[in-house]
């Protein structure tokens, strides 16, 4: 296979949102700053080893939360990830509800996704270099199944599938935008998973997100209009109940047997470029 890497041993990478800025428990810690030709990502990476696996946490919007979802550097932080050898990234991600099952404090392993955002660059292929990757199925089934079962393990109260909607904010939406996507049959309501999911599947690494419910967005009748401060309040939890679930994730993510029938993640850009060889 020209794809080398899907024979190298797995690194796993973590960006975390909202509420976790960093993973306890890191054998061999360092913060390393990393420089791509997209620019610099969030934040310096933190790589360590947890029970022998490498890994590499990213904080999404930076230390000290400072960059909008708009203004996050999408292309510098998958780029940043793909240089420091990551197989296999985990998005964990705050996320509003648009459904009355998913309450706050429940984990959603999502599988589809609906781009509304606007103002972001999203792909690494332009000026002059052409290539279209599926997103037919936006995250790892394999990476999907695993965190699930993780989660179980754990008892944290978790469902398995679900559409997330990316808005671009920085502002919550409208009502009458809440009502919409209620409609559409999305399940969670973000900010940042599209473009990473896209860049990340361009990158050819295996992506997965857990979904963090925070609030019920604005559309549910019993419930305020989510603020600020109902996120922060239970962001807490949920910080807890994902620090023990990277913990455990890692590891068992790096010891799983690795091969090339696993997903097609890893060869995502095999029939993709289609600007012609010179
Ligand atoms: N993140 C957490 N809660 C959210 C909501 N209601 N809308 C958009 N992003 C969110």
């Amino acid at each position: 296979s020209i794809n080398s890497h899907t024979h190298d041993k797995p690194v796993i990478g973590v960006i975390g949102g909202s509420g976790l800025y960093n993973i306890s428990g890191l054998s061999d810690q360092q913060w390393v700053e990393v420089d791509t030709p997209w620019g610099k990502p969030s934040d310096q990476l933190l790589k360590g080893t947890l029970d022998g696996v490498s890994c590499v946490f990213l904080p999404r919007h930076g230390r000290g939360h400072v960059y909008s979802p708009t203004d996050v550097n999408y292309r510098a932080n998958i780029a940043a990830m793909k240089k420091l050898g990551v197989t296999d990234l985990v998005s964990v991600s705050a996320v509003g509800s648009l459904k009355e099952e998913l309450s706050p404090g429940t984990f959603v392993v999502v599988d589809q996704l609906i781009d509304r955002s606007r103002l972001r660059t999203k792909s690494f292929f332009e000026k002059g270099l052409v290539a279209h990757v599926s997103l037919a199925d936006p995250f790892c089934p394999k990476l999907c199944q695993m965190l699930y079962e993780q989660a179980k393990q754990l008892e944290i109260k978790v469902v398995k599938g679900g559409t997330y909607l990316v808005m671009e904010g920085p502002q919550f939406s409208t009502r009458a935008e809440s009502q919409l996507y209620r409609s559409w049959g999305a399940s969670v309501i973000g900010m940042t998973n599209m473009p990473e999911a896209a860049l990340a599947r361009e990158a050819e690494i295996c992506y997965a997100t857990i979904a963090m419910v925070t609030d019920y967005d604005c559309w549910h009748e019993e419930h305020d209009a989510v603020s600020v401060k109902a996120v922060v309040g239970i962001l807490k939890q949920n910080a807890r109940h994902a620090s023990s679930l990277v913990e455990k994730f890692i590891p068992a993510l790096g010891k799983r047997p690795q091969g090339n029938s696993e997903c097609q993640c890893k060869h995502a850009l095999d029939y993709a470029l289609i600007t012609a060889p010179e």
